[in-house]
């Protein structure tokens, strides 16, 4: 590792489990204090995880008056916030666009998208004030190709990108640098409830003709958010073995 985090604080959404949590862990190795957000804190397992959390925090994301509190909270727990992965999601179900649930679609745009501006809108003055911080976004392929069948997914991550590029112009001169991973289909426990056709067919659209590994998301993630990364912003970091090359 060419960087390190050392006195760092970063908050991780979502990362009692899965992806998340693997961001968490790379984070805590290159030396960051890190807290970990979560619907379901109770979740998180130090043992299985590998490594203690510095600070759990119960929270819906989908929530500005939750985020503000855990953000409040948090900085009173660990002193300061220098970095934020925006990680949590949830997919929604799969449908076509002119049957998809209402309620869900708002459900869905509300964990994907509302809670990456709402933990952005209580963190960047905080960083702003520290003279800097890093802030990574997880959108997803299905972001930049639209997805049949998962709309709002691919409307929200779609947005999620957008946003990314509002706010790093905006803070382009604070010394907040704001970026998006794309991330194609990670190897994760959800597989076991996949048919070996729809893993084949995923594995099919990637050239590198394997899937992702969520430790090769929290070496990109651990980088990008490091000092070492500080004349990117705004941009989409691609992690689909080749699939998408824009
Ligand atoms: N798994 C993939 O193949 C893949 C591919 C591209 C992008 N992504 C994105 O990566 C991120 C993580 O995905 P994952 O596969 O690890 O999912 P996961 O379901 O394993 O974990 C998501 C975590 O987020 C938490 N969460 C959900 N809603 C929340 C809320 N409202 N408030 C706080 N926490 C909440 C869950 O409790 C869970 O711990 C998501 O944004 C997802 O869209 C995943």
């Amino acid at each position: 590792m060419n960087h390190t985090l050392d006195g760092q604080v970063a908050i991780v959404t979502g990362a009692a489990r899965g992806i998340g949590l693997g961001i968490a862990r790379e984070l805590k190795s290159a030396g960051a204090r890190v807290a970990i957000w979560d619907l379901d804190v109770k979740e998180f397992d130090a043992k299985l995880a590998g490594f203690e959390a510095d600070h759990l925090q119960a929270v819906d994301v989908s929530s500005y008056e939750a985020v503000e509190r855990a953000f409040a909270t948090t900085v009173d727990a660990l002193g300061h916030a220098d970095i934020l992965v925006n990680n949590a999601g949830i997919n929604g179900p799969v449908a076509p666009s002119w049957e998809y649930p209402v309620a869900t679609w708002q459900r869905v745009l509300a964990v994907d998208l509302n809670s990456v501006f709402y933990c952005c809108r209580v963190a960047i003055p905080h960083m702003r004030a520290r003279g800097g911080g890093r802030i990574l976004n997880v959108a997803s392929i299905a972001g930049k190709e639209g997805v049949q069948y998962i709309s709002a997914y691919s409307a929200a991550k779609g947005g999620v990108i957008a946003f990314t590029k509002s706010a790093a112009k905006e803070l382009a001169r604070d010394n907040v640098l704001i970026n998006c991973i794309a991330p194609a289909m990670v190897e994760t426990e959800l597989m076991k409830e996949m048919s070996e056709a729809h893993i084949d067919a995923s594995k099919a659209k990637i050239p590198m003709g394997r899937l992702l590994q969520i430790e090769e998301v929290g070496r990109m993630v651990s980088w990008i958010v490091s000092p070492a990364c500080s004349f990117t912003t705004g941009f989409t970091f691609d992690l689909t073995g080749g699939r998408a090359t824009y």
